[in-house]
């Protein structure tokens, strides 16, 4: 399962999922900062951004292909658009999985304006003839059409006008080196922190014109994972419990309230994260179990537990992914108020561990 693909999961559990549904798409583009000026958090990331594209409009120049990589709902698209923005360029919008065959690029390539900047979404989703091409058009403007199939195809060399490619992906690491090499300039975002995401909560609540307190927004900082997008599908929760069962004032308790109601705990766990540490800890003795044997326990797909919760069950140092199987941090016993078993020091139970049963 592709983290964008998770719209068959119940509403509940998808409140601190970091894809977005289409409420979110709405939302989201209200609350998009539209410069870098506005756009919080990612100093490094802003700092370099910010020469690249003031370096180019001195030049008067269309700016160097920029990847962007992170996790999903840091701000890619985000800052793709403002790239558009600083630089008074059009945006086009369009991800890899949306490119099957190396004829949709050429016509998107050949149709660009000069200087306009191609968003390339989820781009190491993209197939491999319109990568070939993608290589091509980004170093040379430039690209070889073919005309006609088999022994009698010619290849008919088209030229481009200058154009910015804002590549974006979850993982810089699944791109091909030729590919990442045509970047010039990879910027990766971090999560951020908590008292980042409380600067996002604060501005989103003013764009929504949702009164909050201080203590409101860093409740709801604190348990969105690092991530805005979740810290702003939060806010809009927690916005409706105020309306509902207070004055709209979003207060630290009734953040707290709000978010206990959404099963989002304290440190942004969800009701699918707590249930695998749950089945880790409890029936499994904190590991090491194989991740499918942990995925029926708690009656999920394996994909959903591995894409899903693993990745901030891992970061948050509750989950360790062992070669032997998953395994729970100490961290995970007292997250859940549970004791240990003495045997269990972080799960290394030596050749007496849970067997895994259908291999991890
Ligand atoms: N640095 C930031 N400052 C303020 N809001 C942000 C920032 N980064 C992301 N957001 C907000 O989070 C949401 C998701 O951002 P988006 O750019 O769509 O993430 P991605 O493309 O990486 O999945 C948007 O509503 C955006 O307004
Ligand atoms: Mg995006």
């Amino acid at each position: 399962m592709n983290w964008d693909d998770t719209t068959d999961t119940p509403a509940s559990e998808r409140l601190v999922g970091a894809s977005a549904d289409r409420e979110d798409q709405a939302v989201e583009a209200a609350l998009r900062p539209k410069d870098l000026g506005e756009f919080i958090g990612q100093e490094k990331v802003r700092e370099q951004l910010d020469l690249v594209l003031r370096a180019a409009r001195a030049r008067g120049a269309t700016a160097d292909h920029v990847l962007l990589s992170g996790a999903p709902g840091l701000g890619k698209t985000t800052l793709s658009m403002i790239i558009a923005a600083e630089m008074g360029a059009p945006i086009r919008i369009t991800s890899g999985p949306a490119i099957q065959h190396a004829g949709d690029l050429a016509a998107i390539l050949s149709s660009l304006q000069e200087g306009e900047v191609l968003f390339l979404d989820e781009i190491h989703r993209m197939s491999r003839p319109a990568e070939e091409m993608l290589y091509m058009a980004m170093e040379d403007f430039r690209v070889d059409v073919i005309v006609g199939k088999g022994p009698g195809a010619t290849a008919i060399p088209l030229e481009l006008p200058p154009f910015t490619l804002v590549g974006a992906t979850t993982r810089a690491g699944l791109l091909p080196p030729p590919l990442r090499d045509r970047f010039g300039f990879t910027a990766h975002m971090e999560f951020y922190e908590p008292r980042e995401l409380e600067r996002v909560v604060h501005r989103s609540a003013h764009l929504l014109d949702v009164e909050i307190e201080p203590d409101g927004a860093a409740e709801i900082a604190g348990r969105s994972r690092g991530t805005p997008r979740i810290a702003n599908r939060l806010l809009r929760r927690v916005r409706d419990y105020a309306q509902v069962k207070a004055d709209g004032v979003i207060t630290r308790d009734i953040a707290a309230a709000a978010l206990a109601v959404y099963e989002v705990d304290a440190r942004g766990l969800d009701r699918l994260d707590r249930a695998v540490l749950d089945a880790l800890l409890k029936l499994f003795g904190g590991g090491p179990v194989g991740l499918s044997t942990l995925a029926v326990a708690v009656g999920e797909e394996r994909e959903t537990v591995e894409e899903v919760a693993e990745p901030f069950l891992v970061r948050e140092g509750l989950l360790a992914r062992t070669p032997r199987g998953r395994v729970a941090t100490p961290a995970a016993w007292a997250h859940l108020g549970l004791t240990p078993p003495r045997s269990a020091s972080g799960g290394a139970t030596g050749g007496n561990g849970q067997q895994d049963l259908f291999g991890t």
